[in-house]
């Protein structure tokens, strides 16, 4: 049964970017922002107007884009902080009030009265500007919910226009917020919004209860990005209201993805791989028993399939693959293995597994090929390399590839040796070809100073995703092989055509 309607107000631009570690350029926001707009949120947080000057900036950027979601600015309730979001252009606030008495006497050092006396003024003040309120109550879940509804009602004479319920550090149980909804949605007529934080890793859960119980809008960011454990993540939330709940959204799930990627790229936050719907891993399929049976019909081993969020399936060829997985991706890449050849790569890649190694896409296909007679082009070669580095000089390093007869030169700055060596690399790589490099991961084998070094790298050309790996006893030269298995392996699939 399809029910009813859920806005989605997107905070990655605020609470997302309250992550510790995170900061984003005004372009940077921008970009994000017409994302979500295609995406099909209704409201975007773009940020806090009081911030700073670049946080204006990026503001107004995002206000004078023409886009069709709602542009909201955070604000306390200070006529100071409604100034800045008027001055960026917003159309909507979200007035933030602590009910809590926690945060009233510890925080504001003021009594109830005085918080509501403030709140109805900025409301007052907000929409004499002409802006859209949404009056908001922070660290709702551990304040006396009898003064909270005192004060929405009274914001709401004011003139406001929705509320917000905030689980400010995420306490909530998903019984506990049914109980609070049920109670607001009696009496209040206004549409309500629920705002939860993981704490507890109850963010989607307690989100989805608070829907259930009547909220209209949640509040949520990409990634679950946000402060501390971060908040309820969009592609989750969205996903289990609308699929498993059958609640509706304006969200194009088959973008989801997409965007997923790019607020990990300008954010600079990893997506985890195991993380619901978005990770790396969320469609991939390493046992003998899964991949036998995604094979063989897709939904026995996938809640949905990939294509729904824009995401892609991915078979891993690792400690736990099974001959039929092996069979059938060597015939999809165009070969033709013996049971014999099936059964000899089988028992090498459970060799190499047992011996406690992640099996790359590289060595995968570097077994294939080495068991059914084939070489792998090295398109790419390492001509030279230099690398400067030491307490007065800012690490510096210089490569000449060679791409069949063509050499190509780069110099990179780098925080590091290392760092320099792969930005030039890099450099010359997406000149030549669209790969990008996506993770790095470096071990030391052995303890002490010459220790072996594993460097594990994940690349990518837009379409095909592969990991490659380095070993060296210096760092700089796994981190380069690594590198230039994994653009090998992703030029010569091309050459042959996909495979
Ligand atoms: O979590 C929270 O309470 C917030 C408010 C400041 C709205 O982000
Ligand atoms: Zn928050």
């Amino acid at each position: 049964m399809t029910k009813r309607g859920i806005r989605v107000l997107d905070t990655t631009l605020r609470d997302g970017e309250q992550t510790p570690g995170v900061a984003l350029a005004p372009e940077q926001k921008l970009e994000i922002a017409r994302a979500l707009d295609e995406f099909g949120v209704d409201v975007i947080e773009a940020g806090a107007a009081i911030t700073s000057e670049g946080e204006r900036r990026a503001m107004k950027l995002i206000a004078d884009a023409g886009l069709r979601a709602e542009i909201c600015s955070f604000t306390r309730a200070l006529p100071v902080d409604i100034d800045a979001a008027l001055a960026c252009g917003v159309d909507s606030v979200h007035l933030v009030v602590p009910v809590s008495d926690i945060h009233i006497q510890h925080k504001l050092r003021k009594t109830r009265e005085q918080v509501k006396e403030m709140a109805l003024g900025a409301v007052r003040y907000a929409l004499d500007h002409g802006l859209v309120v949404e009056l908001s109550a922070e660290d709702a879940t551990r304040a006396d919910p009898a003064f909270m509804k005192e004060l929405f009602l009274a914001g709401l004479k004011e003139g406001a226009q929705r509320l917000c319920v905030c689980d400010t550090v995420g306490v909530a149980t998903p019984e506990r917020m049914r109980e609070l909804f049920m109670d607001l949605v009696k009496d209040i007529k206004a549409q309500i919004a629920v705002h939860c934080h993981d704490d507890f890793g109850m963010a989607t859960t307690n989100t989805v209860a608070a829907v259930q119980a009547g909220a209209q809008e949640i509040h949520v960011t990409v990634n679950g990005l946000g402060e501390r454990a971060g908040n309820a993540a969009l592609e989750e939330v969205v996903l289990a209201l609308m699929h498993l709940y059958g609640f509706q959204t304006n969200i194009k799930l088959e973008k989801m993805y997409g965007v997923s990627r790019l607020v990990e790229r300008h954010t600079g936050m990893p997506v985890p791989l195991t993380k619901a719907i978005v990770g790396e891993n969320a469609f991939s399929h390493e046992a003998g028993i899964h991949t036998h049976g995604v094979l063989a019909y897709p939904p026995t081993y996938e809640p949905i399939s990939p294509e729904v969020v824009g995401h892609h399936r991915r078979l891993i060829f690792g400690k736990h693959v099974g001959t039929h997985a092996i069979e059938s991706e060597l015939k999809r890449i165009g070969l033709e293995p013996t049971k014999g050849q099936v059964q000899e790569i089988f028992e090498q890649i459970k060799r190499l597994g047992d011996r406690g190694k992640q099996v790359t896409d590289t060595e995968w296909r570097a077994i294939v090929d080495a068991v059914m007679g084939r070489t792998l082009e090295e398109i790419v070669k390492l001509d030279e390399l230099t690398v400067i580095s030491g307490s007065r000089v800012t690490p510096t390093a210089s490569v000449r590839l060679k791409f069949g007869e063509k050499k190509v030169t780069e110099s990179g700055l780098g925080v590091g040796p290392v760092d320099a060596a792969m930005n030039a690399i890099r450099k010359v790589v997406e000149g030549m070809s669209n790969i990008r490099l996506q993770e790095y991961h470096v071990d030391a084998i052995s303890g002490g100073t010459d220790a072996l070094v594993d460097v594990v790298v994940k690349l990518t050309d837009g379409k095909r995703i592969v990991t490659a790996r380095g070993t060296s006893g210096d760092i700089i030269m796994a981190s380069v092989q690594a590198m230039l298995n994994g653009v090998n392996r992703l030029l010569w699939d091309r050459k042959l055509g996909g495979a």
